[in-house]
Formats: C-alpha cells, structure tokens, sequence
C-alpha cells in the first residue's frame, strides 16, 4: 500500500479524537507558543480561550510521528478586522513521545493532560517528515476529515521532494519544496474562497502569464468551506521589486526601465482580471460611500497618533473632491484588483519577467471588503507609495528617483491599458492619501522611526490640486 493510501486509512476527524479532550491537551501549550509567532494577527490583547473548529489527525497520534490538523479560534477582545468571537488560525502540529534536538526550535510544549498527556506537541512545517506528507497529500487529491485536497491534473508534481521554510518575514507560513515549488500555509483562516487563490487561478486559467499558477490547493470544508493553501512553482532565483530597487538606489543606478515593465505587468494583471471576473460600475452612492470610508479612517489615525492632525483638514479635501465628482454624477468602473500592490508583491524572474505575488489584499480587512470590485487606481496608489518608500529609505533621498520610477510605472501601464491613471488625478489623490493614513498609523504603532516616510507623503498630499470643473459623466467601460 502507498504511503498516501495508508494515511487515508487511518485518518480520522475531529470526532473520533474528541475535540474537547484536545483542547484540554493543547490550550496551555497554545497559551504560550500562540501569541509568539510572527503570524499571530492579535498581538498585544490576550487570549481569553481557545476553541477547537475542526480537528483533522493526517498521521495518527500513536504514530511516530502523529500529524493533527486544526482550526482553532482564538477569542480575544475585538478590534477592527477580527471577527467577533475571535479570529481563527490554522495549525499544524506533529506528536511525539520527545523531539529530536534538530527540531528544537519548533517545539510548542509537552502536554500535561488530555488525550495527548506526555507527549510532546511541535511545529509540524518544521519537520520534513511530516511536510513531506503535506506535499504527498497534495499530489494525491481527494478529502480527508474536514479537509479537501485539490490540484491541477496537467501539473506534474514530483514524488519525493524535500521542504524548506522560506523563512521570511510573512503573515503565513511558506515551505519550499525542492526549489521548485511553494507552499503557502494560511495561517488566519476566513470563510470563502481566498483571493490568493481565487485571483491567480482565474489569472492562470485565463492565459496571464503574470502569476506563478497554482498546481494544487487544499481548503477545510467544516463548518465551511475555506482556503488553506496554495502550491505554486517556485521562482528560482527572482528577486523581488523592493530588493531590486533598493540595489538600484545604492549602486545610484536608475530603477525607470523596471518601474516600467511593473506597470505593463500590472495593466496586464488588471486586464485579465476584468475579463475574467465580475466587474461593477462605481455611481455617485458608492463614490460617496467610498469618500466617507476614507474620511473616516483619516480621522480616527489623526486621533491616534497626533503628528497627523495638523493635515487633517488638506487632506479631508481629497476625499471631499471624491465625494464632489460622484455627486456631479461622475462614475469609475470597479472591478477585482489586488488590493495591497506594492513593490515587494513583485518578482523578476532570471529571465527579466515580472509576476505578481500575494493577491490576499490587506489582510486586517474583512474579506467581504477585499473581493470587491475596486477602482484599479487603487492598486496603481499602492505601488506610486511604494517607490516613496524606496527612495526616502535611501540616504540621500532622491525624490528624482521616485517621480522617474513614478512616470514610468504609469507609462509603462497605460501602454497595455490604453489608460494612464494619471488622468484621474482625484482619484489618485484620494487612494494616495487613504494609503499614507494607513501607512501613518502602522509606524506610528509599529515602526516610529519610519514615521517621517508617510509623512512626507501627507504633507505633499494634504495640498489641494488646483480647483477645475469636473468633468462630464463618462461612460463605463463594457
Ligand atoms: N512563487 C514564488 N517564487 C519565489 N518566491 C516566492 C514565490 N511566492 C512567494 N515568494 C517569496 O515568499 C515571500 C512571502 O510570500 P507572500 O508574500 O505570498 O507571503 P505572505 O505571508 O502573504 O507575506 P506578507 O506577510 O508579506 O503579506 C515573498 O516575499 C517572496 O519573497
Ligand atoms: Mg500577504
């Protein structure tokens, strides 16, 4: 019997492992090992309990290794993005009677009591045992317990091959398996379909050759149905758009032929993306409902962190032109865009061509608000702050640098759309400004030394354009 065929045998759901003699196991141990992980979205607020949404054991417990696969919810006090009872995450977790001293760092404790006392709980994506059997999962569609393996058929996927984390600083968890593919893990867990996948499947399917395409996915279908990974070929060797411009800074080197391709590439994602997916007309209601969201977030950040207040008011005046358009019955066409485009969303391959990576969207944002059709501007907004960044984060700053990059990211877009997003220049301000609000209050909580890069940005943006007539209606594109 294969390996993956005997794993299938002895699997079993939540149920047959009692959910709550889990949890009696696992919710010390998670207490303290929980909150310390880089992907942990509720830093700073404690965890009031745990609760189990699904158990799933992919290797046994009394094997050597066990393999369990978890939803679990973690309630803490609400903020904004979480869910109201908590946001849910996804583990993976090995068992075993001790941990070899080569698998150290990924131990999360020993349970003292429940159906796993004795034991020793750890880190399972830090074991190529058991990512190995991730990846066998993978290759072998089909359900097992809560969760739902799925791949494309035309995508050989080699036995055998060999995970690494990726190590980076991320919000998930990716593996790397044999340099030529990864594995993304989701670790906060919303209900749906995830844009990472939804986006680069429908861009894949539809001939975009911006985006590594997925292989092979897998989601939980308990108590619905939920993405949970992605597997993608692995780009060997690219360097992603902020490295690259960085380098380009330090050697003084001009970054313009780069910003350009970016821009075909992102008009080329946008493109495909409105054929392929729905798309909707923005009318004067949603326009103002879009202006007053914005307001909205300017003021509480201004509240919150004090340098900003003095701008408020210029900057109130980009959202207020927004309102002013729609309600002069100006209307933009809205369709799925990316949603957090900025230069590390990026790749350049070692034969010079360009994708597009992490189409999750903000990830603090409900995920409702992030598969809406959207103005593709916003996504433009986001990589313009990007070359921002780049350049204030080099000494001495060269904003030449970034009004380049800046021209030529918009050129070498409207050279594949037919439209340069220059031409919409409040809608731009406006996505702009909503952008360096954001940015203000995530250094402000997060990184104040970065703090004067927004602000930078707030005080040119808080400046109204020169007043003009506002244009007449124009009519969506078909
Ligand atoms: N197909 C790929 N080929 C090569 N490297 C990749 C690929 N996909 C992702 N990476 C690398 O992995 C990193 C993390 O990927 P990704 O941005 O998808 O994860 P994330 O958890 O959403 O990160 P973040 O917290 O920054 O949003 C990327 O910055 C990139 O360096
Ligand atoms: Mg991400």
């Amino acid at each position: 019997m294969s390996k993956a065929a005997s794993t299938r045998n002895t699997s079993r759901s939540a149920g047959a492992s009692g959910p709550l003699g889990l949890l009696a196991s696992l919710t010390p141990l998670l207490h303290e090992w929980l909150p310390r992980q880089r992907w942990f979205a509720g830093k700073g607020r404690p965890v009031s309990a745990f609760s189990l949404v699904s158990a799933t054991e992919l290797l046994p417990v009394g094997a050597a290794p066990g393999l369990l696969h978890l939803l679990v919810r973690a309630q803490q006090e609400p903020s904004a993005g979480s869910g109201p009872t908590g946001d849910c995450y996804q583990l993976l977790l090995g068992v075993r009677t001790s941990l070899p001293p080569r698998l150290a760092t990924a131990l999360v404790g020993r349970a003292a009591a429940g159906p796993l006392a004795g034991l020793v709980v750890y880190d399972a994506l830090l074991d190529p045992r058991l990512t190995a059997l991730l990846l066998e999962r993978l290759r072998a569609p089909g359900r097992l317990g809560a969760l739902r393996f799925d791949r494309d058929p035309a995508v050989v996927i080699p036995a055998g091959l060999v995970a690494r984390p990726l190590g980076a600083e991320q919000s998930n968890t990716s593996l790397v398996y044999g340099d030529t593919f990864i594995l993304k893990v989701f670790r906060r867990v919303h209900p749906g379909s995830n844009p990472d996948l939804e986006l680069p499947l429908a861009l894949a399917q539809a001939g975009c050759a911006r985006v590594p395409a997925p292989v092979a996915w897998y989601e939980t279908t308990e108590p619905e149905p939920a993405t949970l990974g992605v597997l993608q070929p692995f780009l060997f060797g690219s360097e992603d758009g902020w490295q690259l411009a960085l380098h380009a800074l330090a050697d003084g080197h001009d970054f313009t032929a780069g910003a350009h391709a970016l821009g075909r590439a992102t008009a080329e994602v946008h493109g495909t993306l409105a054929s392929a997916l729905p798309t909707a007309v923005l009318r004067k209601r949603q326009i103002q409902h879009l202006a007053a969201e914005m307001t909205e977030r300017l003021e509480t950040t201004a509240r919150a962190v004090p340098a900003l207040a003095p701008y408020a008011a210029g900057l109130r005046t980009a959202f207020d032109a927004l309102a002013d358009l729609g309600h002069a019955g100006r209307v933009w066409a809205a369709q799925r865009i990316h949603g957090d485009l900025h230069l590390g969303q990026s790749l350049r391959a070692r034969d010079g061509e360009w994708s597009v990576i992490d189409f999750e969207g903000e990830p603090a944002r409900p995920l409702a608000e992030r598969t809406r059709p959207q103005p593709v501007v916003r996504d433009v907004a986001g990589m313009l702050r990007s070359f921002d960044y780049a350049a204030r984060s080099h000494r001495p700053w060269s904003p030449q640098w970034a009004t380049g990059c800046r021209d030529a990211y918009c050129e070498g877009y409207a050279a594949v759309s037919g439209a340069d997003p220059r031409a919409e220049p409040e809608l731009l301000r406006a996505y702009e400004t909503d952008k360096a609000v954001y940015e203000v209050l995530y250094e402000a909580r997060n990184r104040p030394d970065w703090l004067p890069v927004p602000m930078a940005a707030i005080k040119r943006l808080s400046t109204p354009f020169p007043t003009r007539a506002p244009k007449l209606p124009r009519r969506p594109p078909q």
